[in-house]
């Protein structure tokens, strides 16, 4: 081939952090190999970012520098939008709408803005023509999206879910290894530049929130809502569910996890117990993992980098090498008008087992109480382990005294949320537990 006869797809990009940075960086170390690839040039021609007087290492490359996004979106020279500024709105929102109803493709790892905005944006590229892809906006260099948008076309899924937040599998990993407690791990975290100054977004679950609701648009047709799924962090975990869990044969991890359910799709991100062993038991640190069940074949795990610029910037550019392939996929698979609009997930009918760690009151009748409550709601038990009150320096009250309080941990067979809120409501009335029961959800492998 020779890549001089055949025009460069232009490229402008903007938004020049970490992984605006990076990708301009990429797209000139990789120009040849790409060139043969997607059978034609790609080439940076224009940028914009927020101070332009910044220094910022784009190479050798010099591109011309638009005035602003919306600007960069429209410029004629102009064939592919890429959008590396993030947020949920405005300045990203109309750059890429622009972008699009001038006939480009759009280009973007904005899950923010496509948990907010995917299905209305998707419209707008179906309407005119352009490519809108989004590669890097989950798990960054796994190639989730075009797995389940392409690789898997053919199948139906019934369940895809993950870790898909490092910043929550990093402070996990170190609770667990290193027997540290929630918020020193958090420190750590911050310290080494994994969690945001403001961590609250990460460790809440909101992060993973928004990756899985534009999963579960791909998987299942629904129109991506970060609103319907249910979220729960994982600044209540504690160093001794970590342990109980390893004793139990298990790992917590916070998942996000998408399933096909008689009553709809189930969306939620939580503290999950998942089996040691399994493979997403084993991805520790950073790393993010998402595992999918779909018909006609075994599960299948995707590991890898789910953060930092590198690891973003070559998903970036695989979706760019795709554009300049001319490959065009609707963005969320399936033409727009067909994605249903997802309602948020009924979690108190979610089925499945429990681990809860109650803190008994030392009395006589306290576990007739507690297997009476749980019997009358059906809730049969695997396991319960109960600890000696004085491994437990954690439960409060003075451990010489013969009232203190022990700690109890049960694990249920399969049972329902709202079944085991009630037993708990109970236990909890009748005054033989201390403190607020610790419940974790235990996901099937
Ligand atoms: N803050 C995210 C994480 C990376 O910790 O995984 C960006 O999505």
């Amino acid at each position: 081939m020779s890549s001089e006869l055949i025009s460069p797809l232009k490229i402008g990009v903007a938004g020049l952090g970490t992984v605006g940075g990076a990708v301009v960086r990429l797209l000139e170390q990789k120009a040849n190999a790409l060139a043969l690839h997607c059978g034609r040039p790609v080439e940076v021609v224009a940028v914009t970012a927020r101070s332009r007087a910044k220094k910022r290492d784009l190479g050798t490359c010099a591109p011309r520098w638009a005035d602003d996004p919306m600007a960069l979106a429209t410029d004629p020279e102009v064939d592919v939008f890429v959008e590396l500024m993030g947020g949920d709105g405005d300045p990203a929102k109309s750059a890429i709408e622009a972008a699009l109803r001038a006939g480009k493709s759009v280009v973007t790892a904005n899950k923010a803005l496509l948990a907010h905005h995917g299905a209305e944006l998707a419209a707008v590229a179906e309407k005119h023509g352009g490519a809108l892809d989004f590669e890097a906006a989950v798990g960054a260099a796994i190639p989730i999206i075009r797995t389940l948008r392409e690789g898997l076309a053919g199948n139906s899924f019934d369940r895809v879910y993950g870790i898909l937040n490092g910043t929550c599998n990093y402070i996990l990993t170190r609770m667990e290894e290193d027997r540290l407690s929630f918020a020193d791990c958090l420190k750590d975290a911050q310290r080494l530049g994994y969690a945001e100054a403001d961590p609250t977004f990460d460790i809440e679950g909101h992060d993973s929130a928004q990756k899985l609701a534009i999963l579960a648009s791909l998987a299942f047709g629904i129109k991506v809502n970060s609103q319907a799924v249910f979220v729960e962090g994982i600044s209540s975990i504690a160093p001794e569910d970590l342990e109980a869990a390893a004793e139990l044969g298990y790992r917590i991890k916070l998942l996000g996890v998408a399933l096909r359910t008689q009553d709809g799709i189930e969306q939620r991100v939580h503290p999950t117990m998942v089996r040691l062993g399994s493979p997403l038991a084993e991805v520790m640190g950073v790393t993010n993992a998402v595992s999918i069940n779909a018909d006609g074949v075994a599960p299948i795990t995707l590991v890898g980098p789910g953060a930092g610029g590198a690891a973003t910037a070559s998903a970036v550019v695989s979706d760019i090498g795709n554009i300049a392939r001319g490959i065009y996929a609707a963005p969320f698979g399936r033409p727009t008008a067909s994605l249903i609009a997802s309602e948020r997930a009924p979690m108190q009918r979610h089925e499945g087992g429990y681990y809860i760690r109650l803190l008994a009151v030392d009395r006589p009748g306290t576990f007739a109480t507690i297997a009476r409550h749980l019997a009358d709601e059906q809730i049969s038990l695997e396991s319960i382990m109960q600890r000696h009150r004085n491994a437990e320096p954690h439960g409060g009250d003075d451990p010489e005294s013969p009232h203190a309080p022990a700690p109890v941990i049960l694990v249920t067979y399969a049972t329902t949320e709202d079944a085991v809120h009630r037993a708990l409501r109970e236990i909890k009335n009748r005054g033989v537990i201390a403190g607020r029961p610790q419940v974790i959800r235990i996901e099937k492998n």
